[in-house]
């Protein structure tokens, strides 16, 4: 029997049409309407399959790279559940290196970032070098002379690569190569990161992790989510209004108007963002700063620059997002539970005051006592106690189906409160969850 198969047996609620079949029916995928089976969020088979499929098959973002940016700098975090250190080694080279020792399978390194040019298994000192080979054992005369030739060091992820400081890593031998895994979504990486006067940003030290009783797609669903604004974070809304900075008229006229400005869009690959000139919760309003703004126009000119400050939130299929604050990395740990880490950026060549000022509105949004963030995760568990009734099981995912199109780029597009960017994932999350269902489509 098919693992498919299983997995449809063992969905609860399913009809006995669905059951028969395979996991790209939990995806209903109809023209004229979307909907999704509420399974994705409960089930632990699928959830462990996701595991195994999409965090062991598709690029998964690791780490930025001004996180270790010297020699012997390292950082630990995980790869869908797999624990691994992302170092950089004494020739500059960066190593993604699955954090267990090959002893008896303990983490070797148990802090969140640092600097070392060896980590030493704390079970029973074992020595491994920042480049993953073994360097030796305690007590060695237990072990015969050509120990250190049994390839016992950390094993490395078979690929790594990155872009302008993005890294990325791979589990699957046979991956493709990154380039055309970022082929469409590159042009919003570049855009994000020209920001930037200088191109690049700086992250600070630390890491904000909190974590939620919820599935991880309640998370990359979200975060490109223009529709709940009005209502979720409404008491952010009133703060704006009552501080008088923005009057609530205006936040919704922003948010609701419909135009070339204010847009959802779904890329291949599952990738998708939410794009506005204005009337982004949370985010600074660059253009009201003259000294930021002729930077960049002299940077890269003028029509550049009115597209660079362009607010967007862009989700990169299946961890990723580049806030325009912030990098905000998806980590699941069960069906029912998930880790956020969120590292605010600093925009090189941009003034103090500048950065200071973003990171506040950063903050006061998306901080540890923000006025947005902890809303939303307030959401992600209403969701999923919800998503456990059984009687009709099928969420709907349609709004803004009707009126999408296709842009020259070949990405769709809709209205920013439309569903778009949560279609185009779940399209991909069908394809590569179940990959030999022949109705999977390419479309974004
Ligand atoms: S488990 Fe690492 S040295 Fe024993
Ligand atoms: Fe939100």
């Amino acid at each position: 029997m098919s693992q498919n198969r299983i997995i449809g047996e063992l969905v609860p609620g399913l009809d006995e049409d669905t059951r028969e079949t395979s996991i790209s029916k939990l995806v209903k995928d109809e023209g004229s309407r979307f909907r999704l089976h509420s399974a994705v969020y409960t089930d632990q088979r699928l959830f462990d399959l996701e595991i195994n499929r999409i965090f062991g098959l598709c690029w998964v973002y690791v780490a930025h790279e001004a996180m270790i940016p010297k020699p012997g700098n390292y950082l630990t975090t995980s790869i869908g559940t797999q624990p691994v250190i992302v170092s950089r080694d004494e020739h500059s080279q960066i190593h993604v290196l699955f954090n267990r020792c090959a002893h008896r399978g303990s983490v070797v390194c148990r802090e969140e970032r640092g600097h070392a040019n060896v980590f030493r298994c704390p079970y029973h000192g074992w020595v491994f070098g920042n480049d993953g080979h073994l360097v030796g054992a305690a007590q060695r005369n237990g072990y015969p002379e050509e120990f250190l030739e049994w390839g016992l060091g950390l094993e490395e992820v078979p690929h790594v690569g990155s872009y302008r400081g993005l890294i990325f890593a791979n589990l699957d031998q046979n991956a493709p190569p990154l380039e055309d895994r970022l082929k469409f979504i590159r042009r919003y990486i570049d855009l994000w990161c020209d920001r930037s006067p200088e191109g690049s940003v700086t992250l600070p030290e630390g890491t904000h992790r909190y974590e939620f009783p919820a599935n991880w797609k309640l998370q990359a669903e979200n975060g490109v989510d223009g529709y709940h604004g009005n209502y979720v974070h409404e008491s952010f809304v009133n703060l704006l209004e009552r501080s008088g900075e923005r009057s609530e008229a205006d936040t919704t006229k922003a948010r609701n108007t419909v135009g070339s400005l204010n847009l959802s869009k779904g890329l291949p690959h599952g990738d998708g963002m939410l794009e506005r000139e204005d009337g982004m919760l949370g985010t600074f309003d660059y253009r009201s700063q003259a000294a930021y703004t002729k930077q960049l126009e002299e940077a890269y000119g003028y029509e550049r620059a009115d597209d660079i400050m362009m607010q967007r939130n862009i989700f990169i299929f299946p961890n990723l997002f580049l806030f325009e604050s912030h990098i905000r990395v998806i980590i699941p740990v069960r069906a029912d539970k998930t880790f956020i880490d969120v590292y605010p950026t600093y925009l090189n060549g941009a003034d103090n005051e500048l950065n200071e000022a973003r990171l506040y509105e950063h903050e006061r949004f998306f901080g540890p006592s923000g006025f947005g963030a902890p809303d939303d995760i307030e959401i992600f568990v209403c969701a999923q106690t919800g998503a456990a009734v059984t009687a009709n099981p099928w969420l709907e995912f349609s709004r803004g189906i009707h009126r999408e199109s296709i842009n020259e780029f070949g990405e769709t597009v809709g209205h920013s409160t439309d569903e778009v960017p949560q279609r185009s994932f779940y399209r991909e999350w069908r394809k590569v969850m179940d990959p030999h269902n022949s109705s999977a489509n390419v479309k974004g």
